[in-house]
């Protein structure tokens, strides 16, 4: 019997994901006795393939797009990450009690990737400087999630639909109070300042003032996506820019802020690193984010 481990991604469309270059890379750097595969698998099908694969001895999987907020009432438990961030990008599969359908344990591993490609970018948080962050989707929740366990304490929360922003802000302002059991209402109302996140429209770039942190957290910028309209004659020119868009590398905002002085950070390590806790769970080891495993991936786009 082959004790080979198996993993695979699941998405629908799966074909152009780059997880499964990225896991067969490290497989192969570290002599791993493991597979891992990209699964199409159809919205509807979700809840019965995960069951099938725990079942069949798989040691977890990842998941894009459209699974990541559907898993989350599947999993038997997950993580405080998946919690807040509102989705699940890894499952666990029978690490825990075995349950006789096969155990999934749901995480999200996308606020740890966001982090660290952050401080492998030489970013520092300045906690008193304001943190601009354009969007309010679903990785924008990361983000949000990222920054705060970092230290955040005053996020401007920009995005077209405004009460998106204002849903978030309060949401992540509440979650944050709930961390904590002050004995005070004085101390409650400092604790509520430490981590303000504050909503803004579209087109309110004023809040860009003085921050020292810009992220775009929306697709704009994509290849095949609109173009991100976003002046940045406010941003400080020491404050950094990043943006969670990969394809191009380069995006227009990144170059734009590059030209003026800003210091960037492209989208493509955020990929590498939430890639990592999850390659750990599921064959032991935690792998290294290096130049040549970048090279390896832009090739293969
Ligand atoms: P994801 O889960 O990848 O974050 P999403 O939940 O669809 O994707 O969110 C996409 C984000 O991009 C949202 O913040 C969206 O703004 P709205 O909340 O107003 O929809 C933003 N976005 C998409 N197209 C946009 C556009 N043309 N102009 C400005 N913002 C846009």
């Amino acid at each position: 019997m082959s004790t080979a481990k198996k993993a695979a991604l699941l998405g629908w469309p799966v074909e152009h994901s780059l997880s499964p270059r990225l896991h067969g890379y490290w497989l192969k750097q570290y002599g791993i006795n493991g597979s891992y595969q990209a699964l199409a698998v159809k919205p509807d099908d979700l809840a019965e393939t995960l069951r099938k694969l725990a079942k069949e001895g798989y040691v977890g999987v990842n998941l894009t797009v459209p699974h990541k907020e559907h898993a989350l009432s599947i999993v038997d438990r997950m993580d405080e990450n998946a919690k807040r961030i509102g989705a699940v990008n890894t499952i666990i599969m029978n690490a825990g009690l075995m349950n006789t359908d096969g155990d999934l344990e749901g995480r999200n591993t996308d606020a740890f990737g966001f982090a660290q490609n952050l401080l492998e970018g030489g970013y520092k948080m300045e906690a008193e400087r304001p943190i601009a962050v354009l969007g309010a989707g679903g990785a924008a929740r990361a983000v949000i999630a990222a920054l705060q366990d970092m230290g955040a304490r005053e996020i401007h929360l920009i995005n077209r639909t405004l009460e998106k922003a204002e849903a978030l802000a309060q949401e992540f302002s509440v979650m944050e109070q709930a961390h904590f059991i002050a004995p005070n209402e004085k101390m409650a109302e400092a604790v509520r300042h430490m981590h303000r996140v504050h909503a803004y429209g579209w087109g309110d770039f004023g809040a860009l003032e003085n921050a020292g942190l810009l992220v775009n957290a929306t697709s704009l910028g994509m290849k095949g996506q609109p173009p991100l309209d976003v002046p940045l004659d406010l941003l400080p020119k020491d404050a950094f820019v990043t943006d969670i868009v990969y394809a191009p590398l380069e995006t227009d905002l990144l170059k734009r802020a590059k030209q003026r002085g800003n210091r960037t950070i492209d989208g493509l390590g955020m990929l590498l690193h939430q890639a990592r806790p999850a390659f750990e769970a599921f064959f032991g080891k935690d792998p290294e984010v290096t130049h040549d495993l970048r090279a390896h991936i832009l090739d293969g786009r």
